[in-house]
């Protein structure tokens, strides 16, 4: 095996290779984290936030991108490095994540929330009554930060009511004085442009997809370093390997790591034991927008 290969490997990831090829396989599509400039910037952001004094106009944030590009992972890692602890009978939460109802009204969204904390309480609740569970809660278990994700739901009512949510979402903040971050894709735009006030308050990030620059061929190092395999592929240096998977995966974050697990499968299985053109053409994936046209998807 070439050393400089070996010493290119994550720690962990040279561990694995001495596995079976199935326990290798296994291991590709475990859940990674990959770093990249961005996502750290969004993520001191989301730090810089969490650490905010208490004021009543807290600052908001709103993470606006493509689908499959690495949204929910940042804030994924984000609860990761803040993560609930258990305190005197409680559960200290610095962070509290729910996904956005897809009935776009507050109160179950206040629902999800009181779910979320184990809080005894009935769905059909006055709204008033939920807000004072979740004013109760958020200070028992000391949180810091909501997030919501998937804002983009609360787009299939009409425009009054996702002023109304995005309202309340507002005075949410102001009453318990945290920042909420809300996640969404682009349409998500829509919900915020609703009112100046909610414009302003919710100030949006962009994770836009992937260029062929420098970043992108940096990912594709890092992305190396994660793979269990026994020889170098040398995805950044090698242009035409680059370019297929830029091309393939449309730019997006979900779709480069698919490409790239995908084609090691493919080499696991066919003793090449790098990533070459072959085991990208061969490993069936398809490219996102071709996802729609019949005679472009294979057979398994
Ligand atoms: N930083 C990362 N490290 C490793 N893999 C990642 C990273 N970011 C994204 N991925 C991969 O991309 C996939 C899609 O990412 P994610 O679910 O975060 O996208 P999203 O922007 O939230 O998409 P959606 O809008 O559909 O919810 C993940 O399942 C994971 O495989
Ligand atoms: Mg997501």
């Amino acid at each position: 095996m070439d050393n400089t290969h070996l010493q290119n490997l994550f720690p962990v990831v040279k561990e694995k290779l001495s596995l079976s090829n199935e326990e290798r396989k296994q291991f590709i599509f475990e859940d990674k984290w990959i770093t990249y400039p961005l996502a750290k910037e969004i993520l001191s952001h989301l730090d810089f936030l969490l650490n905010h004094p208490k004021k009543s106009r807290m600052p908001c944030m709103l993470l606006v991108g493509e689908t499959n590009n690495g949204k929910t992972s940042i804030i994924n890692k984000f609860i990761k490095t803040h993560p609930p602890y258990e305190a005197e009978e409680v559960t200290i939460t610095p962070v509290l994540s729910v996904v956005a109802p897809e009935t776009a009204t507050i109160t179950d969204l206040f629902s999800k929330i009181l779910l979320r904390l184990g809080a005894p309480y009935r769905n059909g609740d006055k709204i008033n009554k939920k807000r004072e569970l979740i004013e109760h809660y958020f200070n028992i278990c000391e949180i810091k930060m909501l997030i919501v994700d998937e804002i983009h739901n609360i787009l299939v009512g009409p425009v009054s009511k996702q002023k109304a949510f995005m309202n309340a979402l507002k005075n949410l903040s102001t009453e318990l004085q945290i920042p909420i971050v809300i996640v969404g894709i682009a349409d998500a735009l829509h919900a915020t442009n609703t009112d100046s006030k909610i414009n302003n308050r919710f100030k949006p990030i962009a994770l836009k997809k992937w260029l062929f620059d420098r970043d992108f061929l940096s990912l594709l190092a890092s992305i190396e370093k994660t793979l269990p395999l026994k020889k170098a592929s040398n995805l950044a240096s090698t242009k035409e390997l680059a370019y297929y998977i830029h091309d393939y995966s449309e730019g997006y974050i979900g779709e480069i790591v698919d490409l790239i697990n995908t084609s090691v499968k493919y080499s696991i299985d066919n003793n090449i034991e790098k990533i070459d053109l072959q085991c990208l053409k061969k490993c069936k994936f398809v490219k996102p927008s071709n996802r729609k046209h019949f005679d472009d998807i294979k057979t398994l």
